[in-house]
């Protein structure tokens, strides 16, 4: 079966869709992008990935092509081409195509837009959610604007191989202060002794997870507490619990941070519960 992708308003085999040399996203990282869970054929938290993509392309003062609908219909046919059911949903848009110069190009330049969707194996993710993952620490090394979902993601990619060139499935970023601030492609969490999650403050030194504000919804609908705070590796080390989220990795359990067994080595009970009210919330 021939796989789909969108690219400024066609639909081409995915081999064969491509940008220009000169695209500010190519040449500059002159871009933002998004990325959804699809279950069902539905998209997992779709305003919530609309509002942040918004939010994004405002901050850099990007000018956003579509309405919400207007994307909404874009994904719905590449999913119908892609026969996708479970997956995930890519969107990049860029400055655009222009003479190579680090300025603006002139306002009327387009945004380049692409979209990509892939299948995702379900059984695969849950199995990992089932035994649980390792992460490693590294320094962070990015800018001062985390928050931003733009493509420039060297330290992120760096952080990431270098966990599993360690055996391990993820890098927590440590800020200049030692403490943790999210992972290279996932939000950070702890349980504490106490039962209370934590989850550092939504800043401009982490990405504002759609996922982590869902989460954070369910806790809340479970009881939990939740306090957003910074967290050392340290209390990590003595948590009761650690886990990440992502749209790609919902509510996944960490039992090891730097080769040392978190708690008992185990998910931990809230990562599980916190996991299903995801996947049923959604
Ligand atoms: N990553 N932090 C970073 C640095 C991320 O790149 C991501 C998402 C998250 C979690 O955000 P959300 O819950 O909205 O997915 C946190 C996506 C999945 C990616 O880059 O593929």
């Amino acid at each position: 079966m021939t796989r789909f992708a969108y690219v400024n308003g066609r639909y081409l085999p995915h081999t064969q869709a491509c940008v220009h040399i000169e695209d500010r996203g190519f040449q500059f990282g002159d871009a933002i992008y998004e990325v959804w869970a699809v279950r069902a054929g539905q998209l997992m938290d779709a305003d919530g990935h609309f509002g942040r993509l918004e939010r994004s392309l405002a901050e850099l003062r990007i000018r956003n092509p579509r309405s919400r609908a207007g994307y909404r219909l874009l994904i719905a046919e590449l999913l119908r081409r892609n026969r996708i059911r479970d997956g995930l949903v890519y969107l990049q848009i860029s400055r655009g195509q222009a003479r190579r110069d680090h300025a603006f190009p002139p306002a009327n330049t387009p945004p380049t837009i692409v979209l990509t969707a892939k299948p995702l194996n379900m059984a695969a993710a849950h199995r990992r959610a089932e035994t649980g993952v390792g992460v490693i620490t590294t320094p962070d090394q990015r800018w001062g604007r985390c928050d931003i979902k733009t493509v420039n993601l060297l330290p992120n990619i760096l952080a990431k191989q270098a966990a599993l060139e360690a055996g391990a499935a993820e890098a927590w970023l440590i800020d200049a202060g030692g403490q943790v601030t999210e992972g290279s492609s996932t939000n950070a969490w702890i349980v504490t002794a106490d039962g209370i999650l934590v989850t550092r403050q939504a800043d401009h030194g982490i990405l504002h997870g759609i996922t982590r504000a869902a989460v954070m919804r369910c806790a809340a609908e479970l009881g939990y507490r939740v306090e957003e705070r910074s967290f050392s590796v340290e209390e990590a080390l003595s948590a009761r619990e650690a886990f990440m989220t992502s749209a790609t990795s919902f509510v996944t359990p960490i039992v090891a941070i730097d080769g040392r067994t978190v708690a008992n080595g185990a998910p931990g009970s809230v990562a599980v519960a916190l996991r299903a009210a995801y996947l049923d919330h959604v």
